[in-house]
């Protein structure tokens, strides 16, 4: 049971759970058929989008990463992200046939706004992926979908990532099907996710208390580097921003392949380096040995994120100065679960350097648009309302 004290920070993670499977049942019917709120396109229409255009800010874009690679791989459509403040190039890509996607907890955030602004007078069908559904991002689009985060309280994105990041996926899957791809995985994959809260909710209890250690090793440096690959990248940059934002430790999310072509001449002994070594596939669980074997020479505190159980990595588990084990997760859910240590983490080593991290103070003033209720519009805001969510079955 959260008790007040604890920081909003805290209670929204732990929250996680919970809002992750309302979301869920928001979008998944009887016999497993996916309901999609608003969609801006009917079945024919989503049949020929010949690609799919999102874009967000911060920890929304973060989660709009997400999706690339699923509507590549499951759906077979050419997906690009761009961050709403650098919309310009990629939309020179967007016509009639593309599917616009604008993610935005608040659906106040103004690059966001005119990144979608921007799309639709190419042409583009335009969804909103928002917490509100009555919010400014909401009304634009012709079409949207949202999470069940609740409200939002806490300055710094959470719940509303994973809960982002879960709709996104539901999204490509309904694509895929849309275009008759799936047709072998598409009961696994839905199945996989209905398991989110009870999978979240163990992740949570099992890294809590491993934190505590890695906050400690943490607040004698400056600097870290995280690194993954594929499918996990977007969760290191996330992590990396949750650092940054809520125990100001300079942290950067990065390729594990490409941090050998140059950064590693940052890693040292103040400079440590974590690795989210998440792998079925046994060259990259290699790759991994090598460069912890290399970052072990440079006398570089090394870190590990990796699932517990009896295929863990025992050899590179003895490499690490400090770990953090997650359960198993089915790897569609992996993503979702490579977060939370850091969610963890973050409030840990915020906390332990005294700092308030309800209020980051890491939002620029003016980067919303008003509050038309009179809140101010650069707090975090939105509970959403029932608007969008008429279900329309696939
Ligand atoms: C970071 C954070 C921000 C927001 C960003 C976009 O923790 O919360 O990076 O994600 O300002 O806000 P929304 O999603 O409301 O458009």
């Amino acid at each position: 049971m959260e008790t007040e004290t604890k920081p909003l920070f805290l209670r929204e993670v732990m929250e996680q759970p919970r809002v992750l499977a309302n979301t869920l049942a928001q979008y998944v019917g009887p016999g497993y058929r996916l309901k999609m709120g608003r969609p801006p396109l009917d079945e024919d229409g989503i049949r020929r989008i010949s690609r799919v255009y999102l874009t967000a800010c911060g920890t929304s874009y973060h989660a709009a990463l997400t999706a690339r690679y699923l509507l590549e791989e499951l759906a077979c459509v050419p997906a690009v992200v761009e961050q709403a403040s650098e919309c310009g190039l990629h939309q020179q890509l967007v016509g009639p046939s593309t599917l616009a996607v604008a993610v935005s907890q608040s659906g106040r955030s103004r690059e966001t706004l005119n990144a979608l602004e921007a799309a639709r007078r190419k042409g583009a069908a335009t969804l909103a992926l928002v917490n509100d559904a009555t919010s400014p991002l909401a009304r634009a689009a012709d079409g949207c979908l949202t999470t069940l985060a609740g409200r939002v309280l806490a300055h710094s994105s959470t719940k509303a990532f994973t809960t982002q990041s879960l709709v996104l996926a539901l999204m490509a899957f309904r694509i895929a099907r849309a275009r008759g791809l799936m047709r072998d995985t598409y009961l696994e994959e839905i199945q996989a996710l209905g398991r989110i809260g009870e999978t979240v909710r163990g992740t949570l209890a099992k890294c809590r208390g491993q934190v505590e250690p890695l906050a400690r090793l943490l607040n004698a440096h400056s600097h870290l580097f995280i690194l993954a690959k594929g499918s996990l990248l977007p969760m290191v940059y996330e992590g990396a921003l949750k650092l940054k934002e809520i125990a100001r430790l300079h942290a950067e999310g990065y390729s594990a392949g490409e941090f050998g072509h140059g950064p590693l001449a940052l890693a040292g002994p103040d400079t440590p380096v974590a690795l989210m070594a998440f792998s079925d596939a046994r060259y990259e669980a290699a790759a991994f040995k090598d460069l912890a074997r290399s970052l072990r020479s440079r006398r570089v505190p090394l870190v590990l994120f990796a699932e517990d159980g009896p295929r863990k990595d025992v050899e590179l588990l003895t490499m690490a100065d400090c770990a953090v084990l997650l359960p198993p997760a089915p790897p569609r859910l992996r993503p979702l679960t490579a977060i939370l240590p850091f969610q963890l983490l973050a409030c840990a080593l915020g906390q332990m350097k005294g700092l308030d991290v309800d209020r980051p103070g890491g939002l620029l003033n003016g980067s919303r648009v008003p509050d038309e209720n009179g809140g101010h519009p650069d707090l975090p805001a939105g509970s959403p309302s029932g608007a969008a969510r008429g279900a329309l079955d696939s």
